[in-house]
């Protein structure tokens, strides 16, 4: 189990615009979309490739494909369907499986409402998509989902998580792998993390 940390400046550049209280629905997409693009790059850093031969203009040179039936794209409902997008942007073949996953507002404990998958998870790397880690009880609840219909190579992608969320998931499923664009303070009493963003779900449909 490894939480990693996106480090680049055009992350915080991205991030600082995405979190301002004053972004346009149109802009919120956007950035979310684009960050997303950059955490997946960094997730696939260990995607299996196939060798290949390529003429060039100038002749011929050994070359690698990524084989994108090797991942199934898993956005947790809503707001992970934001980071949609930014995987087609660098995989537009990916195949996509849907798991709805709604926090009780009073509870916070998550309710599982949706859950369809491509087949063969057991022989393809799960990246699920959720840009908000916050008490983690969502991804944890997920994940658990996606090993129980077979899933065993699983990573987590999400744009801002809480340590919270981080500890949790890491004690829950000690195998699966974090990728995060940044960690931030704390979760509040209501569930939100600080500084975050607010609701994603929100901020991307315009239902706040
Ligand atoms: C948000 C977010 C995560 C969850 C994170 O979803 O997209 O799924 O909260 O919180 P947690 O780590 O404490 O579980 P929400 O329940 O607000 O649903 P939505 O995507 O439909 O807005
Ligand atoms: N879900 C969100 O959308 N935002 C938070 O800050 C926490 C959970």
């Amino acid at each position: 189990m490894s939480t990693n940390i996106l480090n680049h400046p055009l992350i915080d550049h991205k991030l600082s615009l995405l979190r301002g209280v004053g972004t346009s629905t149109k802009d919120f997409r956007e950035l979310t979309s684009e960050i997303s693009t950059m955490v997946v790059y960094e997730a696939l850093h260990d995607a299996p490739t196939v060798s290949t031969m390529v003429k060039t203009p100038m002749g011929r040179t050994k070359g690698s494909l990524v084989d994108s039936d090797n991942f199934v794209f898993v956005p947790v409902l809503r707001a992970g369907l934001g980071m949609t997008d930014g995987v087609l942007q660098i995989m537009p073949n990916a195949k996509f499986g849907h798991i709805g996953m709604e926090r009780n507002e009073n509870t916070l404990e998550p309710r599982n409402y949706y859950f369809k998958m491509p087949r063969h998870l057991e022989a393809r790397t799960v990246c699920v998509l959720d840009p908000m880690l916050a008490t983690g009880g969502s991804a944890s609840a997920a994940i658990t989902e996606l090993k129980k219909a077979g899933a065993t190579k699983i990573k987590l992608l999400v744009i801002l998580a809480a340590p919270e969320g981080i500890e949790r998931v890491e004690e829950d499923h000690p195998d699966i792998e974090i990728y995060t664009a940044a960690v931030d303070e704390y979760v509040n009493n209501a569930g939100y993390i600080v500084p975050g963003l607010g609701d994603a779900g929100d901020r991307i449909y315009g239902t706040a």
